[in-house]
């Protein structure tokens, strides 16, 4: 979306709270061709608001972020985006179209990693970018020229996957569900990030804007790294490893996986501390994921 639709001298906003390449993809590679950065807390429409300049192309944002299910009230930030000329990109990989459509709420380009619950078997790498068609003849015109084309096969695979898709978020929501009201009720863990949890400070805006909560549940535990890294290598039914979006559960800690690469300061912005881990819940039954859940509440 960056290389179709800006260029060098454009000011790009980027949430605060996106995946830990994304904001790599901002940092080592765009600002090298000219494109300017500035960073924004997801939920802050007036900070939004503010750090737009006459240049601002593009603001990006995840709702729910990655791992720690913050959202932005996405048709008040296309507001907002809309009144200065920009464009607002809302990667929707969280929810998929069958929680949250975020082109109905006025977000003009959504992006998903195909990867991820579309496949929704961890088979195939791939991505989708949606959007009005003026601006999609320019992605599409890149992607012929530079190369990051999806093979047949895995085309083929992604459209199989949206057949299920629907079923299958209710099934991953219904599991995260009672996953997380359970693990906010163990002793060991500190917080639980889960926008279908009451605590959550933005539950009433996932109730209004999304159709479910999704299936990522993150915790912080007691015992800072050494706590999260015995909580996740006693699992034994849960696969350990930083992809998500699959049929099976998998756990993983983002301040050395997915958000390793960012620098300390980079991590503590974005809220991810060493005593926070990731689940992704799949679809096994509950019970042997909460069984699993106590193997590593019993070691930390
Ligand atoms: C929200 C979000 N966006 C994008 C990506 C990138 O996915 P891919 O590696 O398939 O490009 C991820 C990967 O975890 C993600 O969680």
């Amino acid at each position: 979306v960056v290389m179709s639709l800006c260029s060098a001298g454009d000011h790009v906003l980027v949430s605060r709270s996106v995946f830990g390449s994304t904001i790599s993809l901002f940092e080592k590679y765009f600002k090298r061709f000219g494109i300017e950065v500035d960073y924004v807390a997801l939920a802050d429409l007036s900070g939004w608001d503010a750090a737009i300049k006459a240049n601002t192309k593009l603001l990006f944002v995840e709702s729910p972020s990655n791992p720690l299910a913050e959202l932005v009230d996405i048709a008040e930030l296309a507001k907002i985006a809309h009144a200065k000329g920009a464009m607002l990109v809302v990667d929707n990989c969280f929810c998929t179209p069958a929680l949250q459509q975020p082109l109905k709420m006025g977000a003009d380009i959504v992006v998903h990693s195909a990867t991820k619950f579309i496949d929704g078997q961890g088979r195939c790498m791939g991505g989708v970018v949606a959007g009005r068609s003026e601006q999609m003849k320019e992605v599409v015109g890149f992607l012929r020229t530079a190369g990051p084309t999806l093979s047949p096969f895995n085309a083929w695979i992604f459209l199989k996957g949206l057949e299920t898709l629907n079923l299958r978020m209710k099934a991953h929501c219904a599991n995260a569900q009672q996953l997380a009201e359970w693990l906010e009720q163990q002793n060991g863990i500190e917080k639980v990030h889960y926008a279908g949890l009451k605590s959550h400070p933005q539950h009433e805006l996932a109730l209004r804007q999304q159709k479910g909560f999704g299936a990522v549940v993150s915790f912080e535990v007691k015992g800072g790294k050494e706590g999260a890294w015995r909580f996740i290598d006693a699992t034994r039914l849960i696969s350990i490893t930083a992809n998500l979006g699959d049929s099976k559960t998998t756990i993983t800690h983002p301040s050395t996986t997915s958000h390793g690469r960012l620098a300390p300061q980079e991590r503590e912005a974005a809220g991810i501390r060493d005593s926070l881990i990731r689940v992704a819940v799949g679809l096994e039954d509950v019970a042997d994921l909460q069984a699993d859940l106590a193997r590593g509440l019993a070691a930390l």
